[in-house]
């Protein structure tokens, strides 16, 4: 495996790679990885001829810059584990590569931009549409590889797609969850061991929920939800919305729709540590 930190040195070895007649597969990650990282690492390898994982902590996508000064850095450790998945390039570029100017471009794409994540954390998905766009014209790839955990994300990087006439197919791919139920996640590692047991809690909740909302309302079951995981101690709902899975537009009905998910925000333990997770409800 190569580790790269310049566009320009990428874009040379893409170029060889192409030449073979090789397919490029890329894994945009923020570092600090994990074995949800390498699931989506080793189904890029699988499906293409190179893969590329970029790992770059994107400073404009924290609205909070307390978030990214905690935000865990291994990139020994991570360029360890790409190798291990078979990752043919981890391109690891600076700030100052990925934005020599400040970025000043725009993107909005309401409503799937401008509800849950993006009311919360305003910015946040203009910061990774800066940086995925950068990626994607840097690497050219024929696939783009996102872990299911950032549902809404996914929803917005394939707007910037179809709006950027992109030629580039967007791999959804299943959360992993550690053996608790714990959707895995980079900031995972900040909790205690305690804080972790407890943040377990956020699954089994969302679990359990589904069973409720087979004679229940979705109010009920949105009261269910919230009230359970208010009541642990440790746990703080942010926010948790029943959405229709393509237009993330809340729902007053389960039969509004035939994509129906919950998104949870949760803040855990003293710090605290915002988590996200989400349940499929239909569809
Ligand atoms: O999901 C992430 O880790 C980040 O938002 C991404 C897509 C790598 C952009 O920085």
């Amino acid at each position: 495996m190569k580790l790269i930190h310049t566009i320009e040195g990428l874009r040379r070895e893409l170029e060889a790679l192409r030449a073979e007649g090789k397919k490029i597969g890329l894994v945009p990650t923020m570092g600090a990885l994990h074995e949800g990282h390498a699931s989506l690492v080793r189904r890029s390898v699988e499906e293409n001829g190179a893969t590329v994982v970029s790992v770059f902590l994107n400073p404009t996508q924290f609205n909070d810059k307390t978030d990214l000064e905690k935000y865990p850095r291994t990139l020994d450790a991570d360029c360890a584990l790409l190798e291990s998945c078979g990752a043919d390039i981890a391109f690891a570029p600076s700030v100052e590569e990925m934005y020599p100017e400040p970025d000043t471009r725009v993107f909005s794409y309401p409503p799937v931009d401008t509800v849950m994540e993006g009311a919360w954390r305003p910015g946040h998905f203009n910061g990774v549409c800066q940086i995925v766009s950068k990626l994607f014209v840097a690497v050219q790839p024929d696939r783009a590889y996102f872990g299911e955990k950032d549902f809404q994300q996914i929803a917005v990087i394939r707007a910037m797609v179809k709006d950027l006439k992109m030629k580039v197919e967007i791999v959804p791919c299943p959360v992993v969850r550690e053996a608790s139920g714990l959707a895995m996640s980079s900031r995972n590692t900040l909790l205690t061991a305690e804080e972790r047991a407890v943040a377990a809690n956020i699954y089994g909740v969302l679990s359990k929920s589904r069973n409720f909302a087979t004679n229940h309302t979705l109010q009920e079951t949105h009261r269910y939800v919230v009230d359970a995981l208010n009541a642990i101690v440790g746990l703080e709902v942010q926010y948790f919305a029943i959405v229709d899975g393509n237009t993330l537009q809340e729902l007053k009905h389960w039969s509004d729709s035939d994509y129906v998910v919950g998104c949870i925000t949760v803040f855990c333990g003293s710090q605290p540590i915002r988590l996200i997770d989400h349940i499929k409800y239909k569809g």
